[in-house]
């Protein structure tokens, strides 16, 4: 009869016993500037059902990005940064408008690109706006954060089927 080893003597001493390889962050990070994250933002992403987006704002973080997602009441999709240009209160908070979404601290408006509508008892400011995503409503919302070719720092970009050269390369079977 086969002698078990000694770590199995024990019940669940397996899985203490198993070997783990070290966290390889270029595969597992996806925040701003790193390898993976500058890569998967080249890709539409699935970030809520449409039928989760209803008449509140959803706050979503996105390959550790703080956004927020809105349904006017036109029908119309805004993906925002969480927080508002003006004094930084989170439009997680704010009241979806006819077009648009108004913060809920000084009452400005953003439509859903992210432009300035209105700003109640102040000036315009010309500079200031939420920063918009794209976004691709259907049953599923996607959001893209495409980046620049040449800012991308991972090895990634320099393989044969991302290349103007190459573009119709594909994986053999
Ligand atoms: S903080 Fe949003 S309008 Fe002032």
């Amino acid at each position: 009869m086969a002698e078990r080893v000694a770590f199995l003597n024990t019940a669940y001493r397996a899985y203490h016993h198993r070997e783990r390889p070290e966290e390889d962050a270029d595969l597992t990070h996806v925040g701003p500037g790193t390898p993976c994250g500058e890569y998967l933002r080249r890709f539409w992403q699935p970030i809520i059902t449409s039928e989760a987006l209803q008449d509140l704002p959803r706050r979503l973080r996105i390959m550790g990005e703080d956004l927020v997602a809105f349904r006017d009441q036109s029908g119309a999709v805004g993906l925002l940064e969480l927080h508002c240009p003006h004094r930084g209160t989170s439009l997680e908070f704010g009241l979806v408008s006819e077009k648009g979404i108004r913060c809920c601290y000084h009452g400005w408006l953003f439509d859903v690109d992210g432009k300035i509508l209105e700003t109640p008892g102040a000036t315009r400011p010309p500079s200031l706006g939420c920063v918009p995503r794209p976004v691709a409503p259907s049953t599923v919302i996607w959001t893209l954060r495409a980046t620049p070719l040449s800012r991308c720092p991972l090895r990634f970009a320099a393989l044969p089927w991302r290349t103007p050269a190459s573009p119709q390369r594909r994986w053999a079977a």
